[in-house]
């Protein structure tokens, strides 16, 4: 049985190209369309916490919220309302990821980032100056419209761009400046949630324009990548634009190469009912699976509530906000830290160090909450130390997140899939993180009420499940050029029978022994 992780031995190829200037700085540019990401999902934890916000749009929380000082902590924020704030946007993201594959497809990936960038522009317009809760609402449609564009066609437009050995690298400048978004949109709550007058929050919402500005500048600049300019039949250029990324003027195979796998794509009239074939399996798998797993590793409760939890075991506001603006540094610093080992240690071993990471501090932490909080949820007075504890779990929690399953989530389904379903696939594994992120929204200040601290160990059986996912399930796809990836199904003990007969590129082994079965869809 060849090893769990899958492949060993490199495919035999090696294409030319470094890490030219060009392709580190367009990378960068296109990374960027992580902003407005990050940026909504640091706003809407910080904003839900701010008095005058909720005074304004959801009076009964801060009712709610006044009149249960003492009482139970545990559901002071529940309140269907609130969370259809933050979540709405994410139903948006989904609906719109599935339209985002066609233009992706068709159109190519920068124009679908432009259009990311402007109707996020029009929501966070829409949100600065927003008078009633459906002006919120509709803001935050038109955000999630923009995110679903954008998370479409970002992390394909970076695995596309970069040299293969350093794709892993370049990719998760799409997760950096995800936390970095987060980062900064958490010291604005910080501070904007001090003006006097509680307009702040206009500040908050409505500043969400700067990086929807970047992204539709930056995808204005872009070159398109040769992956999508062979697939819309401009070749020519696709080889001049090769040639430029890689810095080197023998790029014969890595083109032939693409040129064959845009071939074999072009066959495919119905990429969706493709994707059901047999063939696709592991790769239906893991667009599915990988997103799901993210976001039941429970992130998205620190990252949207970190404020709301922090107030919620005992920090005054001020501090609860300035709790979140350390998690987000932490969030910053170990998604660099994957940058630097991801292409030297592989993904599965960060997958699988990130799980026990993130599973000793669950425990930990739900310890901590169930001791002091118990099942009650009321406190009494709580020691500094224990605030600080409990702050420290989960800032080691969350670093375990940022080097594993955070940009790997995004990082592993954009370098699997072959081009002919590429699009497609993509935006399953947008919709279903989209799904979840909505899931854990919606529900989680009602299971935080109802669960107590054993929401923490909820979230941990998932950690454990996902870590024994990778470890059976999951190839290694480090130093793989993408367009040779099912190689490493081949070579994997349990994937290799659903591809057998298939050859890379993407198949074109197959289609020259006859093509038939690409074209019977
Ligand atoms: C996830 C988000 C999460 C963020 C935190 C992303 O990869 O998709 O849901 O909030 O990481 O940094």
């Amino acid at each position: 049985m060849p090893a769990v992780g899958g492949i060993g031995p490199g495919t035999g190829k090696d294409y030319p190209g470094n890490l030219t200037p060009f392709v580190t700085v367009t990378c960068i540019v296109a990374a960027m369309g992580g902003l407005i990401f990050g940026y909504d999902i640091g706003i809407s934890g910080g904003v839900t916490t701010m008095t005058p916000f909720l005074q304004k749009f959801f009076r009964s929380v801060w009712e709610k919220k006044e009149a249960d000082k003492s009482k139970n902590q545990y559901c002071q924020y529940d309140s269907p309302t609130l969370t259809m704030f933050t979540s709405s946007l994410y139903l948006a993201a989904l609906l719109s990821s599935i339209v985002a594959s066609v233009v992706t497809r068709k159109l190519g990936r920068k124009l679908s980032m432009l259009f990311g960038g402007l109707l996020f522009f029009a929501g966070a317009l829409i949100n600065g100056f927003a008078k009633a809760v459906w002006m919120l609402i509709v803001g935050r449609m038109l955000l999630g419209f923009g995110i679903g564009f954008a998370n479409q066609s970002v992390p394909l437009y970076l695995s596309e761009m970069a040299p293969y050995r350093f794709r892993g690298a370049l990719n998760i400048g799409f997760q950096l400046s995800i936390a970095i978004g987060i980062l900064i949109a958490n010291v604005l709550n910080y501070f904007f949630a001090k003006i006097k007058g509680g307009w702040g929050w206009r500040l908050s919402l409505g500043g969400a324009m700067v990086p929807a500005l970047i992204i539709t500048v930056g995808s204005l600049v872009l070159p398109d990548t040769p992956n999508s300019l062979i697939e819309r039949g401009q070749t020519e250029e696709a080889k001049a634009n090769l040639r430029r990324i890689r810095g080197v003027d023998d790029v014969d195979e890595e083109f032939k190469d693409l040129v064959a796998a845009s071939e074999t794509s072009k066959l495919v009239e119905h990429p969706w009912r493709n994707l059901l074939k047999r063939k696709y399996r592991p790769h239906l798998t893991v667009a599915i699976l990988i997103p799901f797993f993210q976001q039941l590793t429970g992130i998205n409760v620190i990252m949207f509530y970190a404020p709301v939890l922090f107030s919620t075991i005992g920090f005054k506001d001020d501090a609860a906000l300035m709790s979140a603006v350390i998690t987000g540094v932490v969030n910053v610093g170990a998604t660099v830290v994957s940058i630097y080992g991801v292409d030297k240690w592989g993904r599965r071993f960060l997958f699988l160090e990130g799980g026990v990471q993130m599973l000793i501090c669950q425990a930990v932490v739900a310890a901590c909450i169930g001791a002091k909080f118990g099942t009650s949820g009321n406190p009494g007075d709580l020691p500094k130390w224990y605030a600080i504890v409990v702050v420290l779990f989960i800032c080691i929690y969350v670093a375990g997140f940022a080097w594993s399953w955070g940009p790997l989530g995004w990082l592993v389904p954009s370098e699997i899939f072959p081009l002919e379903i590429r699009s497609a696939a993509q935006s399953i594994t947008v919709s279903v993180n989209m799904l979840f992120t909505f899931l854990v929204a919606q529900v989680f200040l009602t299971m935080l009420c109802h669960l107590k601290f054993g929401l923490f160990l909820f979230f941990a059986f998932f950690v454990i499940t996902m870590s024994i996912f990778i470890y059976y399930f999951l190839p290694e796809t480090k130093s793989i050029p993408i367009e040779e990836m099912n190689q490493v199904w081949k070579s994997h003990w349990y994937w290799s029978r659903f591809v057998e007969g298939l050859d890379y590129p993407n198949g074109a082994m197959e289609m020259g022994k006859g093509g038939q079965d690409v074209k019977e869809v």
